[in-house]
């Protein structure tokens, strides 16, 4: 799949079938995280793989809060990855205290992206997870203090038949902010001007 087709198909799975994820598939993702780009070249992620059923099911149930539907289905998906921070190295620590920037967030953001694009590619589903109970995941996972857990990404085969299958049109039916609404010509606000 060409770039463009890939970044406008990845769209957020949320309805899974049951076939289980091949293991040489989840590598290819893992990999693909691991080439992304971090200040410094910090590298400040570790990916933690959960297909253990009993466990997986506890962890898509740290996902579910008390009122309300979302992340139900999480307990779907055959396999759950769970984005920890690392601590980053020391450069990247100083740079981001002097210049108050959570530069370890950029970087798992685009790795995490990385795995997402390539589970894609693979014709994976994925959906990041950010709203989850993270201390009882830390519990769950075996995660030092010293670490965060940060990021979930639920992985499986898209559900035959569900909107991740059906719609292939550019942008795959994603909402977005108009070209104009996010992008400037020179400086702020000075609206973008489209090419022919
Ligand atoms: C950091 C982050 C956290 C997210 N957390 C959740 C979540 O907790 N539950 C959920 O269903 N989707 C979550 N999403 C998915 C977004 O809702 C989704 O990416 C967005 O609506 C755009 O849709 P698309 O991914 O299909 O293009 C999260 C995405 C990101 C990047």
């Amino acid at each position: 799949m060409d770039f463009t087709t890939l970044v406008e198909q990845r769209r957020s799975v949320r309805a899974y079938a049951e076939t289980p994820v091949p293991r040489a598939a989840i590598e290819q993702c893992l990999q693909a995280a691991r080439l992304a780009p971090s200040a410094c070249n910090a590298q400040p992620w570790h990916y933690v793989v959960v297909s253990d059923t009993a466990r997986r099911t506890e962890l898509a149930r740290l996902t579910v809060p008390p009122v309300g539907a979302m992340n139900r289905f999480a307990v779907q998906a055959p396999l759950i990855v769970a984005v920890i921070a690392e601590r980053p190295n020391i450069s990247s620590q100083i740079g981001a205290a002097l210049k108050n920037k959570p530069f370890y967030l950029i970087d798992i953001g685009i790795s995490a992206e990385h795995f997402c694009l390539q589970a894609a590619e693979l014709g994976l589903g994925t959906c990041m997870i950010g709203w989850f109970d993270e201390k009882r995941t830390r519990a769950l996972l075996e995660v030092p203090k010293s670490r965060r857990p940060v990021l979930l990404i639920t992985v499986g085969y898209p559900e035959s038949g569900s909107p991740a299958q059906a719609d292939h049109s550019p942008q795959g039916g994603k909402r977005r902010k108009a070209l104009e609404a996010v992008a400037s010509t020179e400086r702020w606000g000075q609206p973008w001007r489209r090419s022919d």
